[in-house]
């Protein structure tokens, strides 16, 4: 393959830059045209595509967001907008499309696959809810992201002795919350994955309060199926305990990439490029361990994430 294309789908990611970076220099290095397409599959439809040089992505790697910016596009779901889309492909002369995205992007890439348009999934989303790869580019930026927000919640929540139920992101997944849950030190940790039992958090406030404890953290991810400020209720109302909310909402996208993040961004992004270089078809690139694994992408959109239950074990012991 000689001229391919690259995008940035659905929520943005930190370190979707240095993916894109390496993309691009990737496919010079091998001798090939790289065209940028802006705002996903939205521009991939209305032809918003330009090629890039080596100098395009100079100083992005260590930048949020993406250079490319992102859309969801309902209308790209349509054969309308899928027939668009594989048109304008043509009409650049993109033998192959480098996608980075999160689950939703990568079904669009299949049914560009079935136009006949050679597609590569990287793993693109905070929310680590792919499960053929141990982790998404952004989650881990996004799991400091919380971390660090907790330090200054805790703070006021110890000064005013009372309780906080923080809200993190993650549709289906309740990853951002378990490993930021456990690395902050959070009391209790909500998922969707696992049912949730009242009376054990509030159990657990009222024994913490009578040991002198002057704080609470509860730490829920957004699919459990109790909206927030509801739960929170619920804790005052039982523990007697003055119960916050705190909803970090889009802080949690944006910021600069791990060093984790740049790393796995700048290696899958590289290989996504062999791949195409190689007439490689309908695959998405991960990591297992130390290894980068290569799938057959319908298997990697099928295979959802599980919670790793000892986390959630050791979570629950040491809040005890
Ligand atoms: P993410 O990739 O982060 O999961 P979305 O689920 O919003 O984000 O998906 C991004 C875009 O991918 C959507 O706006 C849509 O254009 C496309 N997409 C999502 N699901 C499908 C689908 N089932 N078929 C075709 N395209 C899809
Ligand atoms: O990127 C995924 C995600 O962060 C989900 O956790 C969340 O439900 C969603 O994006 C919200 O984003 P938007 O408002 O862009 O749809």
């Amino acid at each position: 393959m000689k001229r391919i294309g690259v995008l940035t789908s659905g929520g943005d990611a930190p370190g979707m830059n240095a993916a894109v970076r390496a993309v691009v220099r990737g496919a010079i290095f091998n001798e090939m045209q790289v065209y940028g397409i802006f705002d996903g599959y939205e521009g991939l439809m209305n032809g918003e595509i330009e090629e890039l040089g080596r100098s395009s992505v100079s100083d992005i790697i260590h930048r949020g967001g993406t250079i490319l910016r992102s859309s969801r596009s309902p209308k790209f779901k349509t054969p309308e907008g899928t027939r668009r889309a594989i048109e304008q492909a043509e009409k650049f002369g993109l033998e192959g499309i480098v996608v980075i995205g999160g689950d939703g992007s990568f079904r669009g890439s299949v049914n560009l696959l079935r136009g006949g348009i050679v597609t590569v999934g990287v793993p693109g989303t905070i929310d680590n809810d792919l499960g053929y790869t141990d982790e998404t580019i952004g989650f881990d930026t996004a799991v400091n992201t919380v971390v660090s927000l907790l330090g200054n919640i805790r703070d006021t929540t110890i000064a005013h002795g009372c309780a906080t139920v923080v809200e993190v992101m993650g549709r289906n997944c309740g990853d951002i919350a378990l490993r930021a849950g456990l690395a902050a030190g959070a009391e209790s940790i909500l998922i969707p994955e696992v049912p949730y039992d009242i009376d054990a958090i509030c159990d657990k406030m009222i024994a913490g309060k009578k040991r002198g404890k002057h704080h609470s953290i509860i730490m829920k991810a957004e699919g459990v199926d109790i909206p927030t400020p509801e739960l929170a209720h619920l804790l005052e109302e039982r523990t007697g305990i003055k119960t916050r909310t705190v909803i970090p909402a889009y802080i949690q996208r944006g910021g600069s990439p791990t060093a984790f993040d740049r790393l796995l961004a700048s290696r899958l992004g590289y290989k996504a490029v062999e791949l195409l270089r190689d007439d490689v078809r309908g695959v998405a690139v991960g990591v297992r361990g130390e290894e980068i694994i290569v799938k057959d992408i319908e298997e990697a959109i099928d295979s959802k994430n599980k919670p790793d239950l000892k986390n959630i074990e050791l979570a629950s012991i040491l809040s005890i």
